[in-house]
């Protein structure tokens, strides 16, 4: 079984990625970019470049193949624009973004927008996949070309898990390099359980249909329990990778844990924790704001601490590195790590 790093906005930028590959890496196949927009006038924010930057990137072997550069857009010539780009990166595979459920997003038709026009999507993506074929066929070799492979990260409808037939119909239609379902609609957000009978089906349809790609299951894997859940499913419809999110930010040794290893050790946490604060100082100026970037973490890894409340409201009130340094030492202190 293969694990990835799921994308996540403002959280897996590359100074966690980092970080978390050094310490926690070896289980880890892949990690994906939170979306790069790709722009309707050909440009990126500078910010999110700079996420997919080589320069930035520390400790990876072969970064080109572990970590995918994930591409939100709207247009075949917009993503193709940013495909090259990553391309010209070094990068071997862009994901494309078809499952961000929110409205800012979805009412300019991207992320999960795109699934509730199908006969667009189906042009887009064929527009996408001709040039991609195109590129593969008059390459010498796969260093010649000049489009990455394209892996599709989607939902299974927008409102209606019935809506995935058609959707995994159109997804079969071309050579998509892997196919990750989060195993929600769009109305579900991050919300209650995943559908896991509607995945089933959807693989299925997907595989009836002729499609291809290898397919990664996602959503609410946090323990060895949840991954045990899934066996029938990972068996039956021969799943090969599963893609971790909100389970990878509340115990960054998860895949460890489900690979057979140990269990995640307080003074890991602590060095992670430390490592990763020095890692944003080095690209945010405020102290206040690399203390909030820290909280987004302590939202998640808050449950590592027993009896915890007033220790983490410390955390959550410190204004200066010397505060904040003072309260994580004192929750590891007082409170019992589980
Ligand atoms: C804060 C946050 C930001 C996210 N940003 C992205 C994103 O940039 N691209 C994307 O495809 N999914 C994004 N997701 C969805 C995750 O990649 C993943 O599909 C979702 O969290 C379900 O997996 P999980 O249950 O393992 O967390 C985001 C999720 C969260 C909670």
């Amino acid at each position: 079984m293969k694990f990835y790093f799921a994308p996540m906005e403002g959280i897996t930028l590359y100074p966690l990625r980092n970080i978390h590959h050094e310490m926690f890496g070896g289980t880890i196949d892949k990690y994906y970019t939170p979306f790069l927009t790709a722009h309707h006038n050909f440009h990126f924010k500078k910010r999110e470049k700079r996420d997919a930057q080589p320069e930035y990137i520390a400790g990876f072997e072969n970064y080109e193949e572990q970590i995918v550069p994930q591409i939100m857009a709207n247009r075949p010539d917009t993503f193709l624009w940013a495909a090259r780009e990553m391309k010209k990166l070094g990068y071997k595979e862009v994901n494309i973004n078809l499952g961000c459920p929110a409205a800012t997003v979805t009412n300019s038709n991207k992320g999960a927008g795109l699934l509730t026009d199908t006969e667009y999507l189906d042009k887009m993506l064929g527009d996408i996949f001709m040039e991609y074929d195109k590129d593969v066929q008059s390459a010498s070799n796969a260093d010649a070309r000049t489009l990455p492979d394209i892996s599709i990260k989607t939902r299974l409808g927008f409102t209606d898990e019935a809506e995935a037939d058609s959707l995994m119909r159109i997804y079969a239609k071309y050579p998509v390099k892997e196919l990750t379902i989060h195993a929600r609609v769009r109305e579900d957000f991050y919300k209650g359980q995943p559908r896991l009978e509607a995945f089933k089906r959807a693989a299925e349809v997907y595989r009836n249909e002729g499609g291809k790609a290898d397919i990664c299951y996602n959503g609410n894997i946090f323990s060895a329990d949840d991954l045990a859940g899934l066996d029938a499913t990972i068996k039956s419809e021969n799943i090969s990778s599963v893609m971790l999110g909100r389970g990878l930010l509340t115990d960054p040794a998860l895949a460890r844990v489900l690979s057979g290893g140990d269990a995640l050790k307080s003074e890991e946490l602590r060095e992670y924790l430390k490592r990763l604060y020095e890692e944003y100082a080095e690209f945010i100026p405020e102290e206040r704001n690399v203390i909030f970037k820290m909280l987004e973490h302590w939202a998640f890894l808050h449950v590592h601490f027993e009896d915890c409340e007033r220790n983490l409201k410390l955390i959550r009130k410190a204004r200066s590195k010397g505060e904040y340094f003072a309260a994580v030492n004192a929750i590891f202190h007082d409170c019992k790590f589980v």
